[in-house]
């Protein structure tokens, strides 16, 4: 616990899955359990912060303390995020957000027919890349989940999507990324420094997160 070093700073923390309908009844999603952006904004008010916690769909608590507001899809998280991005110094975006939705979703659920059926997706906005164009002064995490070319993935999502500090989780080890309650993962931050961190509690990797931003933040 670092005491209150996150007094007077604003953070907004993105987290969980967004889920996609294709009709009524369906929908396309990923396994973020949202456990490890949950612990990233629990971390956040332990040290002061003023915390605001825009979540996909997951089934743990939120922190108390967080203003929590409940999205289904990326559009609506871009949309809530875009909204209220300007009143925080600090952006962490961990949600597992679907890169494609259904063109058109159906009104009414869809019939078992043939022996194939094609769904047409279209890219959603990248929530991430955006904000990395009109951050300012806001300091900019994100997250990148891969299951190959982990460093060089994260370095080139880093540097295109303008942000100040990525955290590579390498998803096929054990005891990382989906579902588990601990973490594998190395931060990379703008200058080219690279922590890499041993397996620890979804809550001590937030923490180390909260740790550089603070050291990135204060120069
Ligand atoms: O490109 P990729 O989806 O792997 O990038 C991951 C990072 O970008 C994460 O921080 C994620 O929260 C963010 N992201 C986003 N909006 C998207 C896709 C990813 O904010 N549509």
């Amino acid at each position: 616990n670092k005491s209150n070093d996150y007094e007077g700073l604003k953070v907004l923390v993105t987290a969980g899955p967004t889920r996609e309908p294709i009709d009524p009844v369906r929908y396309i999603s990923n396994h973020s359990s949202g456990k490890m952006g949950y612990a990233v904004a629990k971390a956040a008010l332990e040290r002061g912060a003023c915390v605001k916690l825009v979540t996909g769909p997951v089934n743990i608590a939120p922190p108390p303390g967080a203003e929590v507001v409940c999205v289904t899809t990326a559009v609506e998280m871009h949309n809530e995020v875009m909204k209220s991005y300007g009143d925080f110094d600090i952006i962490v975006m961990v949600a597992a957000v679907a890169d494609y939705r259904c063109a058109s979703v159906a009104e009414r659920k869809i019939k078992k027919s043939g022996e194939k059926l094609t769904l047409e997706l279209v890219k959603n906005p990248d929530i991430a890349a955006e904000l990395g164009k009109v951050k300012g002064s806001r300091i900019l995490v994100g997250f990148s989940a891969e299951t190959d070319n982990l460093l060089e993935n994260a370095a080139l999502k880093l540097a295109s999507k303008n942000m100040d500090m990525i955290v590579a989780n390498d998803v096929t080890m054990e005891g990382a990324g989906f579902g588990v309650d601990t973490n594998i993962v190395k931060l990379i931050k703008r200058d080219g420094s690279r922590i890499d961190l041993p397996v620890m509690s979804k809550e001590g990797v937030a923490h180390r997160i909260l740790d550089e931003v603070l050291s990135i933040k204060n120069g």
